[in-house]
């Protein structure tokens, strides 16, 4: 089959690009490689620059080495030298502590320098890629300074990093500092899983077929569930991780983009407002559960030691900068009910979790049985289920599950699975999903990233989860083992609804 060409777009417009924390993990592993995707691709304007800033002392020749390296050991293509080479040649670098006014200084002398030297045109996109803990201090500073003020038409974007907040109080709190300082148009919260190609895809299979969109409701799906599976431990991120847990790390942004994708109402047009309010208004309708509904409704989890695949694992407790007695969960399930027409009754499980036995990202949406067999000695209860299933992780692709005959002379029947896969089809290159993210926030296309209300609506979810959990301390913390498919407790959840989740590891994306 002859593969389908990912399309061309046009350079973004000129712009100096300025990187807080460009010393650090996700500028090397995932912004550098994107920024020489988006290079290699032509989607960068000739007039385009980059700075970075961090505390530590490097030379502008220093800063350009650290990049290249980072880009050696990071690419997920082929790399050529000429484009690292024009790439590098733009970056230069501040060095300074973000709550130090002076910082501020160097930057916009460095700015005004780069600025005449690449003909950017005052266009600047600050992205806070430093710890959550800087988030507000550099704000701060941007807002109150020349820095980030939009004059003479030339245009000042933000964008911000996860998590943004650690529960509703901190969210609104920073969504409050930021609006105080710039205006909305120029705040970019960014969900690196928008940037995945399947993700906005799970709009172009609603609203652009019309064979799923009369179904997609109470009237035809029993339920649906949402996986988000990792084979990952904490590693070394234990001091982040245990302060921070599964809910928070995962739920309020990767999991609730998904939902909200599958469970929102079709936008009037596809533009950054319509689509952001109909997000924002499908999690508003979430169910708001009692504090005995919210723990009835959950489980919280902690893997113990096992193997996961080859690797022995060691207890979570064990892990370095963990507490010993920590009761951080490493595993989440939830149970969402939505209060509106569309999904009244239908059931959203959701589950997320660490050292898990398979790594998978998926949200599988089961269509009600036939209401009665026809074939003699086939019961009901023996008829495929009829699942939908989006792929994310492992592969990226869909797939639907339903029930076909056994060649032969009797009517037997079986499941099985049709499936389509992006690979098959599409000719795209390999990418981070920072890149489609990088180059909407140039271009000034929002539609991607968070609007305040959207994420305090997410954290409006997550609340009453986090405080009934807190109420209960370590009661009610249940353990599985490193490589499990999820804690005992995790399928007791669906079986009291004579349900079952599908399993995390399994060869193909709909078996
Ligand atoms: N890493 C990932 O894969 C990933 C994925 C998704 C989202 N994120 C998010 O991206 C952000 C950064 O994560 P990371 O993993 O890159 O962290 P990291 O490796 O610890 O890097 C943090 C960066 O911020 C700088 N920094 C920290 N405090 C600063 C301060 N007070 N003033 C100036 N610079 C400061 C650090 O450099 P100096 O120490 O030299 O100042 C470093 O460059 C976090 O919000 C994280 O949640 C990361």
């Amino acid at each position: 089959m002859n593969k389908i060409p990912a399309n061309v777009a046009p350079p973004a417009g000129p712009c100096c690009l300025v990187i807080f924390g460009a010393s650090g993990d996700l500028t090397h592993r995932l912004l550098v490689p994107a920024l020489y995707n988006l290079a290699a691709g032509g989607l960068l304007p000739d007039a385009f620059a980059i700075i970075g800033v961090a505390r530590r002392e490097m030379s502008n020749d220093a800063f350009r080495s650290d990049l290249a390296q980072a880009l050696r050991r990071f690419a997920i293509r082929g790399i050529d030298e000429r484009i690292i080479g024009r790439l590098l040649a733009r970056a230069t670098y501040v060095n300074g502590d973000a709550d130090d006014p002076s910082t501020y200084e160097r930057l916009d002398r460095e700015l005004a320098q780069v600025e005449r030297a690449c003909a950017t045109g005052g266009n600047r996109l600050f992205y806070l890629a430093t710890s959550p803990s800087a988030f507000a201090p550099i704000s701060r500073h941007l807002g109150r300074s020349s820095v980030a003020r939009e004059e003479d038409g030339a245009w000042r974007r933000l964008i911000i990093e996860k998590p943004f907040g650690t529960d509703l109080a901190s969210a609104q709190a920073l969504n409050r500092e930021l609006l105080g300082l710039l205006e909305e148009h120029q705040i970019y919260r960014i969900d690196h899983y928008l940037g995945k190609e399947t993700v906005q895809n799970i709009l172009v299979l609603r609203f652009a077929n019309g064979l799923f969109e009369p179904i997609w409701n109470r009237d035809h799906i029993d339920h649906v569930q949402i996986t988000v599976a990792e084979t990952l431990t904490v590693g070394r991120r234990g001091r982040f991780y245990d302060a921070t847990g599964a809910l928070r790390d995962m739920v309020p942004n990767h999991l609730f983009q998904l939902f909200s994708l599958v469970a929102m109402e079709p936008p009037s047009r596809f533009e950054a407002h319509a689509v952001r309010s109909e997000k924002a208004e499908a999690l508003d309708a979430v169910h708001v559960p009692s504090e005995a509904d919210a723990l009835r409704d959950s489980v919280r989890a902690q893997y113990v030691a096992a193997r996961v695949g080859d690797n022995e694992v060691e207890d979570y407790r064990r892990t370095a900068d963990v507490s010993p007695d920590s009761t951080t969960e490493t595993y989440v399930a939830l149970k969402l009910m939505i209060d509106n027409w569309r999904w009244a009754g239908v059931p959203f499980y959701l589950r997320t979790g660490k050292a898990l036995k398979s790594k998978r990202t998926e949200v599988a949406i089961k269509f009600k049985q036939a209401p009665f067999a026809m074939f003699r000695d086939t019961p009901v209860d023996r008829l495929a289920q009829n699942f939908l299933v989006i792929s994310i992780q492992p592969d990226e692709c869909i797939g639907l599950q339903f029930s076909a005959k056994v060649p032969g002379p009797v009517i037997a029947i079986s499941g099985v699975g049709m499936t389509f896969k992006y690979q098959d089809y599409f000719d795209a290159a390999p990418s981070t999903g920072y890149e489609t993210l990088i180059y909407d926030c140039m271009i000034g296309d929002a539609i991607l990233f968070q609007r305040a209300d959207g994420v305090e609506a997410g954290w409006r979810v997550v609340q009453p989860f986090l405080d009934a959990w807190r109420g209960a301390g370590p009661n009610g913390l249940a353990l599985y083992e490193a490589g499990s498919e999820g804690p005992n407790e995790a399928d007791q959840l669906l079986a009291r609804d004579g349900r079952r989740w599908r399993p995390i590891a399994r060869p193909g994306a709909v078996s």
